[in-house]
């Protein structure tokens, strides 16, 4: 019903040559992938490029980040519209890293997703714990807390036009990956959340796990009920890594 969707999250990483490169490898070895959907997020400066090279492929174009502006005098923003004339289908909106440096609000972020969603475009929203609050038992209360804050701007409905991805902090870039279980767990938990104000929408939106997925564990986690594909940072650097990640979700 959900079908799988393998996000790849380049951050800042790259030149134009290897985007060029990286861009071309998953266009031509997502040729094959059946049942599989699979995204790009390249920086700003490379969406051009990624525009050409996926012209003619399977792979969606997506970015990292939007303005909740629309034009004007905003130094160093980048507005959704200009996104969308990339052909960007997805954006990231409220990665933890935006939120840890930029000091992103769930206010912020949920301005962000109506821009998105006003292009034409689908928001891929991160909520997730650090290992402290998760220390603390506080994960579900904390990502509780991050649905709740964009829910009571944006309301439910839109829900059914985002997606959604748990990556606990902990595991971004370290090396320690949420077991299966405690991934499950927690999009479990985000999926019965939603499903209190809709059912419907609950059991539909997709939920993607990020932190440290790699080929080698990108099977388990993906068979787990809840998860519904990943998206993925340093591992989606490499063309044969990232591919193999995109296979265990068909
Ligand atoms: O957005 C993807 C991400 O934060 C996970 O990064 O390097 O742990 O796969 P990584």
């Amino acid at each position: 019903m959900r079908a799988p969707l393998i996000a790849g999250n380049w951050k800042m990483n790259g030149s134009k040559r290897d985007a060029r490169a990286l861009l071309g490898g998953v266009a031509a070895g997502a040729a094959s992938l059946q049942g599989a959907e699979v995204a790009v997020c390249p920086p700003f400066p490379y969406l051009a490029l990624g525009e050409a090279e996926l012209a003619d492929s399977v792979v969606c174009l997506g970015a990292q980040d939007v303005s909740t502006e629309s034009a004007g005098a905003y130094t160093g923003e980048v507005a959704a519209a200009m996104l969308a004339e990339f052909g960007c289908r997805y954006v990231i909106c409220g990665h933890s890293e935006r939120r840890d440096y930029h000091a992103e609000s769930d206010t912020l972020i949920a301005r962000k997703l109506q821009a998105v969603i006003a292009n034409g475009m689908r928001p891929i929203l991160c909520v997730g714990e650090t290992l402290e609050q998760r220390e603390r038992g506080e994960t579900e209360a904390v990502i509780g807390a991050q649905l709740d804050g964009v829910l009571g701007v944006v309301g439910i409905e839109t829900f059914a036009d985002l997606e959604l991805a748990y990556e606990p902090v902990w595991a971004i870039g370290t090396g320690k990956t949420a077991t299966p279980a405690q991934a499950q767990q927690v999009h479990a938990f985000v999926r019965a959340k939603l499903g209190v104000s809709d059912r419907r929408i609950a059991q539909g939106v997709r939920i993607l796990y990020g932190g440290s997925m790699k080929p080698g564990n990108a099977a388990e986690l993906l068979a787990q009920p809840d998860i519904d594909g990943g998206l993925i940072g340093g591992a989606s650097l490499d063309v044969d890594d990232f591919l193999a990640i995109c296979r265990a979700a068909e």
